[in-house]
């Protein structure tokens, strides 16, 4: 039971073809040193989608959140230019900005005042004359690596890898443009907790609409399971269908239409679901090893007063499905915790996407303990 780190990730095997792959073992699903090296190795490398582009359109509009424990915030400059932050003063530590979203002439501390200009620089720091070298200059916000791409900002925590263009790639970025989102208009955010790991949810997305005709009946009825496609990119998946009218149930058929779904997954936790004129994304968000958070926020080609119904009758279509996940996502848990567990196969007509996340999870995880490793040896010589 007492494994090392390195032992959990390596019992995964990433070079088995998918006909003889196994999914990655229980282990990672419920042990909390797997959760903590996914954070340094994940949640911290790669680009995290925190907000959307219209939130922080003009000088002083911020939003703040919370990354793999890291308090962030994102400020449009007076030079109309956007920046990230680390949302914590450098006087005694407390968040700087308070709320989710606003606007503000500057960024205010609320415990001791401290002010930093819409640049992060410090501007004011009360009653700090007579302290001993107080370079205010060096005492500004510490800058976080901010880009904005189609209607989403993205924050990453580590430094120097590579670019948000690049990390995406150009196949998915001309896939995602041809979609023209500029077109639908955010409406509405709802959050869930799920009594899962976030891989849990992760894997049921990805697995080729496998589970779609046992759990989700209304969904079933609007796509052509036979002819579900799945495409697998360096670091995305695209699962895709027809969309059917014959025989939809009526409450899907109203407000899934169009010639195809298309169900884009971006490495590790962003989903982006789109069908005409209706789009949602899921952003999935680890708060223990068996808590998940799920953002979904949705947008239609028209949010006016006259479509507010309509969209919310397509709100509830997702939310239905939401919930039926929610269950069976509970239920995978608890029996990843099973000693009767360790490892299942892999569906080759449907699991490629689940094959890929796994892939390429474990090349993330492995350099993670590497990469430590190598720093303990290099802190032991010291
Ligand atoms: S912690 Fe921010 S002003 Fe003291
Ligand atoms: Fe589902």
């Amino acid at each position: 039971m007492n494994s090392s780190i390195r032992e959990i990730i390596e019992s995964y095997n990433p070079t088995a073809p998918l006909a003889e792959a196994r999914t990655i073992p229980a282990s990672w699903y419920v042990e909390p040193r797997v959760l903590d090296l996914e954070r340094r190795s994940v949640f911290s490398r790669s680009w995290q989608m925190i907000g959307r582009a219209d939130q922080v359109r003009e000088p002083g509009r911020y939003i703040t959140c919370e990354l793999a424990g890291e308090p962030l915030v994102v400020v449009r400059g007076s030079d109309d230019v956007l920046r990230g932050f680390f949302n914590v003063c450098r006087h005694h530590a407390a968040a700087v900005m308070t709320e989710a979203e606003g606007r503000v002439p500057n960024l205010r501390c609320p415990y001791h005042g401290w002010t930093y200009s819409l640049e992060g620089e410090l501007k004011g720091a009360p009653d700090s004359s007579g302290v001993c070298g107080f370079d205010r200059a060096a005492n500004g916000l510490v800058p976080v690596e901010t880009a904005v791409w189609e209607k989403w900002v993205f924050v990453r925590l580590e430094r120097d890898g590579p670019s948000l263009e690049d990390s995406l790639g150009a196949s998915l970025a001309g896939q995602i443009d041809a979609l023209s989102l500029d077109k639908l208009h955010w409406m509405e955010r709802r959050r869930y907790v799920l009594e899962c790991n976030w891989k849990v949810f992760v894997d049921n997305y990805l697995d080729g609409g496998y589970h779609v005709p046992h759990l989700h009946k209304g969904l079933d009825s609007v796509l052509d399971y036979a002819n579900y496609a799945i495409e697998t990119g360096e670091r995305f998946c695209l699962q895709s269908s027809p969309v059917v009218a014959d025989g939809a149930e009526p409450q899907t058929g109203q407000v899934r239409k169009g010639e195809r779904a298309l169900y884009y997954w971006i490495y590790p936790n962003l989903m982006i679901n789109w069908y005409e004129g209706v789009m949602d994304t899921n952003l999935v968000l680890p708060l223990d090893v068996d808590r998940t958070e799920v953002i979904f926020d949705f947008y239609f080609a028209d949010v006016s007063e006259q479509s507010r119904e309509r969209n919310l009758a397509s709100i509830a279509v997702s939310q239905r499905i939401q919930d039926e996940d929610v269950a069976i996502c509970k239920s995978v848990q608890r029996g990843l915790n099973s000693r009767a567990y360790e490892t299942g196969r892999l569906s080759v007509r449907r699991e490629a996407g689940e094959h890929r996340f796994h892939r390429i999870l474990y090349g993330d995880l492995k350099a993670g303990v590497d990469r430590f490793e190598t720093a303990e040896r290099r802190a032991s010589i010291k």
